[in-house]
């Protein structure tokens, strides 16, 4: 099965799923938090417009999960937000 790392973690994703679609698979919702409010966000349009859903992927910051298709041995830092 195919893998991504997610916080160090591995995840298994299909192939043609989204980092977005993988981690919603795997049950998770929500990923990183807003800086004001820290209030949570995942996935929400889906498309790539609202930016709900970054994370780092190999280390590129501000990338939209429901646009960077899973590829096997990526890794993947979510809380992107928290610490700024
Ligand atoms: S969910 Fe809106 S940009 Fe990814």
């Amino acid at each position: 099965m195919s893998e991504i790392v997610v916080d160090g973690d591995p995840l298994p994703f299909v192939e043609g799923q989204t980092v977005a679609a993988a981690l919603v698979a795997s049950g998770r919702l929500a990923w990183r938090t807003t800086r004001v409010g820290h209030r949570p966000r995942g996935v929400f349009c889906g498309i790539g417009v609202c930016f709900d859903c970054l994370v780092t992927v190999d280390g590129a910051r501000g990338q939209r999960a429901c646009l960077v298709p899973a590829r096997t041995g990526m890794t993947v830092t979510t809380r992107e937000g928290d610490d700024e």
